[in-house]
């Protein structure tokens, strides 16, 4: 044992898969310079905070949280805040929280072995909180993957977008993109490292632009579901004003991009998706799905709503609840605008309560419900892939995942136990409104 001289940390992370991503990379990192990671506060000699502030009152909840680590100071142990609450609320953490002695933002990990030096030193406010400045990609040299059958590689930083209600042009940035060479490159090691499914990631994917214009984004599927090795790739998120055909072509194409386009279209009236600044109207957003829908392969369909937008009508609320059943979405993410630091839709005035923005989401979660309740049971009688995910020990069912992205839980014979990250054929037997259950084939 290194005794006094080893170096612990606890990380914890909010918010969304770019999130959990970063924190893959700030392990690796700290791993590298020598820390060892641990489950509890209590064993660390460092705490960061990956925080995300897409929502609700993040910021709060954050300050929240380091006030019930106040009282761990006095054993010497360092605190950090890192994501999106840090890029936005910056050195005034240092202000509210003068214990903690790191605020970073995510295009700044690359230097956390900087930094850390620079806490190990005393020093009691290091900052990275200009990097999202630059037109450097964000990537680090190290990634601790939690998954070994399943991974995410970045493709693409930032957002150039800047809808109305929006935060995250200003937490992350403008957009940069990887040189489809170097995303190629990791998803090789990846390959021969043994994982099979890859998940490209970006705030807008289908901005992707290779900075050495070797690919397009739907060049770069096609070349990563050829690597020997990889059998699923995935991406997330599309936007609707660039989703262009060759994405769905490229999925019919080829038979290891899994069937499934989350395509976030956050309301189905045209007037509030200006106001939102989103360049696309309802019926755009129908033409695009019109592609998917045509396709040669069953490809599955997921969104994002926000309702109570502000100077939302009832009519206008309307208009996205009608698209619920146009779209056949097999998974809606809804949500209630939030007000957010920074964005232009603060000087809109947040006209509608929240007691009204509440039973707008209800409405839209119970109709999606009998939505997806149709579309899942559609899908009784399929033999479908899955990759094994876990299993439900009570329930004495195998957790598997399908190409189109749903859960479908299944019994295996006995003494069959199907690896983790295994590919299984299963049968599909009953349906829920959000899963599947079957029997293996
Ligand atoms: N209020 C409510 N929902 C928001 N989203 C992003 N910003 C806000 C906000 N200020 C939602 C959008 C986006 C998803 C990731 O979060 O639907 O697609
Ligand atoms: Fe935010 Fe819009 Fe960019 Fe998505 S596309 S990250 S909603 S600004």
């Amino acid at each position: 044992m290194s005794g006094q001289q080893e170096k612990t940390f606890y990380l914890e992370t909010f918010g969304c898969q770019m999130n959990v991503h970063d924190s893959e990379k700030v392990i690796g990192t700290l791993v590298h310079q020598g820390y060892r990671q641990v489950e509890t506060v209590e064993e660390a000699h460092l705490v960061l905070y990956n925080t995300c502030s897409i929502r609700d009152k993040a910021e709060q909840k954050v300050f929240h949280r380091l006030n019930d680590y106040k009282k761990l100071q006095a054993q010497g142990k360092k605190f950090g805040v890192l994501g999106c609450v840090a890029q936005q609320e910056g050195e005034k953490i240092f202000e509210k929280a003068p214990y903690v002695s790191l605020v970073a933002g995510s295009a700044s990990y690359r230097n956390l072995p900087a930094m850390l030096i620079q806490i190990g030193a005393g020093n009691k406010r290091v900052t990275g909180l200009d990097d999202r400045e630059t037109d450097l990609t964000f990537e680090t040299d190290f990634t601790a993957r939690t998954n070994p059958h399943r991974g995410y590689i970045t493709i693409i930083e930032g957002c150039d977008k800047f809808c109305a209600y929006c935060v995250v042009p200003y937490t992350r940035g403008k957009e940069r993109s990887r040189t489809s060479d170097s995303v190629l490159a990791e998803a090789r090691q990846m390959a021969d490292l043994g994982y099979t499914e890859i998940q490209l990631l970006g705030q807008n994917v289908n901005a992707f632009a290779d900075p050495l214009g070797k690919k397009t984004f739907a060049e770069l599927l096609y070349a990563i579901g050829e690597i020997p090795g990889t059998r699923r790739v995935r991406f997330t998120t599309s936007h609707p004003r660039h989703f262009s055909k060759d994405i769905v072509d490229a999925i019919v194409a080829s038979p290891r991009l899994c069937d499934h386009i989350h395509l976030p279209v956050q309301s189905g009236s045209s007037r509030v998706l200006k106001a939102m600044n989103r360049e696309y109207t309802r019926e755009m957003y129908l033409e695009k799905i019109a592609w998917i829908r045509s396709a040669a392969k069953e490809i599955s369909l997921t969104t994002d709503m926000i309702v109570g937008f502000p100077g939302e009508t009832e009519a206008e609320f309307e208009e996205t609840v009608t698209l619920l059943h146009e779209g056949q979405f097999d998974g809606v993410f809804t949500f209630k605008y939030s007000p957010r630091p920074n964005t232009p839709a603060l000087s809109m005035i947040d006209s509608i309560a929240d007691a009204e923005k509440s039973k707008r989401l209800q409405i839209l979660q119970e109709r999606q419900r009998e939505v997806q309740r149709a579309n899942y049971e559609k899908r009784v009688g399929q033999i479908l892939e899955v990759m094994v995910e876990g299993k439900n020990e009570a329930r004495g069912q195998i957790i598997g995942r399908t190409s189109q992205n749903i859960t479908l839980n299944f019994t295996v014979p006995e003494n069959v136990t199907p690896a983790m990250g295994s590919y299984v054929n299963v049968l599909v037997t009953r349906s829920f409104p959000n899963s599947l259950v079957g029997e293996m084939a």
